[in-house]
């Protein structure tokens, strides 16, 4: 086994595989990136990006321009393969593994002795050795560390993505990894190959482990989350300030409750504790009942503005804010989409929709009757009730005065 990885192959080139190749790329490793979408691949190869993220057109075009980095639509032989496509959930809240093990299927032909593959994929506890019996399959001419641990031709492991998009290529360097390796040496070439563009800590550990590591960090974000909600709830029905009970528990030394929002968004904190669910689901009951108050939280805002409008003859509605989080333009799972579509099927009144972070309506309201793509000033001035639903630094500004007159929601206490 050489020590220096030459060539690696990173499968799937989003929001984690692209900043990934990028940065090992700028490292001076030779990287292959592949994706079965063409216009992505073509994208890359012009020295483009097709997400937007901090930096990473500057770093891609660099990369690719010195020939470092190249976009391909199938594996071709490397020292290292890392696959980082989608692992949504489907409607019924069980993971959808079908990229991963087209992945796998695709990289199963090219693999070699003396290889490495990585799984950085959010996946249930068992993918990683699910991915050995997979490959095994494909290949039997080769032995796999499941079965054939501290000697086998291919080595695995399993390495989650912890980074903040808008953050990534920082976080991509500087944050602590983890590397779980279905066995020790897998574990320690994992981490060989992380060292070479990580700065943080790498922490081994074996692959189940780290599987559910990274499970569990979301569903921590997502129970914590889930308790400032509830209490937001229990708060509005006992008519007490949520924001003031807050601040206030806070200040005890061992109390940090976090912010209640109208619900939870993303692709990744909405969707990836329920793969834990799916897995034990008489012993997830916490982690279950915080997922469905995040998810009822949005509900009821639905709910609580369409009551109040229903006090209007012809109700006008400014809903402020669709992304799922703060300063970005991500509409992934945001709850505030989903408000705004509950409100539209309720028929709910005249919605005059602001995002300061989209140059335009987003598709999914086109042709909707009654929905308006205003700006802050016009959806202030023209609505009865105004719904403060995403944090944006915009909003902060804005003059109290305006205000007087209206029906002021604030779903995450912006304006308090
Ligand atoms: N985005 C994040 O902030 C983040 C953070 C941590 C973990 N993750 C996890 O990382 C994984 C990837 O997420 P993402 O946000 O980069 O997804 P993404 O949707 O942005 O990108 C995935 C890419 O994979 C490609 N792809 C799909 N199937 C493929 C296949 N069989 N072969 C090659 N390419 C294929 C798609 O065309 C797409 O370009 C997911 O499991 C996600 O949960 C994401």
């Amino acid at each position: 086994m050489s020590a220096a990885f030459e060539k690696v192959a990173i499968i799937g080139l989003g929001y984690v595989g692209l900043p990934t190749a990028a940065t090992i790329a700028a490292r001076g490793i030779q990287v292959l990136g592949v994706d079965v979408r063409e216009d992505v691949v073509g994208r890359v190869n012009d020295g483009g990006t097709h997400i937007i993220e901090p930096d990473l057109d500057i770093i891609v075009h660099s990369v690719v321009s010195t020939g470092k980095l190249r976009a391909i639509a199938t594996p071709e032989p490397a020292d290292a393969f890392v696959v980082a496509v989608p692992t949504p959930a489907s409607r019924e809240h069980k993971p959808d593994m079908r990229a991963v093990e087209q992945a796998l299927t695709a990289v199963a032909p090219v693999l070699a002795r003396g290889n490495l593959v990585i799984i950085e994929s959010t996946s249930p506890v068992g993918t990683t050795r699910q991915a050995a019996e997979q490959l095994r399959g494909l290949r039997p001419d080769l032995s796999f560390p499941d079965l054939a641990p501290e000697r086998a031709d291919v080595m695995m492991a399993y390495c989650p993505e912890r980074i903040l998009p808008g953050n990534t290529l920082r976080e991509l360097t500087d944050n602590d990894r983890l590397v779980g390796g279905l066995d020790q040496r897998s574990a320690e070439r994992a981490e060989a190959l992380y060292a070479t563009f990580v700065k943080g800590t790498i922490h081994r550990t074996d692959a189940a482990t780290a599987e559910l590591v990274k499970l569990t960090e979301n569903a921590f974000r997502d129970v914590n989350i889930a308790f400032a909600n509830e209490l937001s709830l229990i708060c509005e029905a006992s008519g007490i300030d949520v924001w003031q009970v807050i601040r206030l528990a806070n200040m005890h030394p061992r109390v940090n409750i976090l912010d209640p929002g109208p619900g939870v968004g993303g692709h990744c904190i909405p969707v990836d504790p329920w793969f834990i669910v799916d897995q034990q689901p008489k012993l997830a009951r916490l982690i279950r009942t915080a997922r469905e108050v995040n998810r009822t939280k949005q509900e009821h805002v639905a709910d609580r503005i369409q009551r109040t409008a229903s006090r209007f003859r012809d109700p006008r509605i400014a809903l402020l804010g669709l992304t799922y989080k703060p300063n970005v333009d991500d509409l992934r799972e945001s709850p505030a989409v989903a408000v705004a579509e509950k409100l539209i099927a309720a028929k709910a009144g005249q919605l005059f929709l602001v995002e300061p972070h989209l140059s335009g309506l987003p598709s999914r309201f086109n042709g909707k009757p009654g929905v308006h793509w205003s700006d802050l000033g016009e959806a202030i001035m023209e609505a009865d009730i105004v719904a403060l639903l995403v944090a944006h630094d915009q909003f902060r500004k804005i003059d109290r005065r305006l205000l007087t007159e209206k029906i002021l929601i604030d779903t995450i206490g912006l304006l308090r």
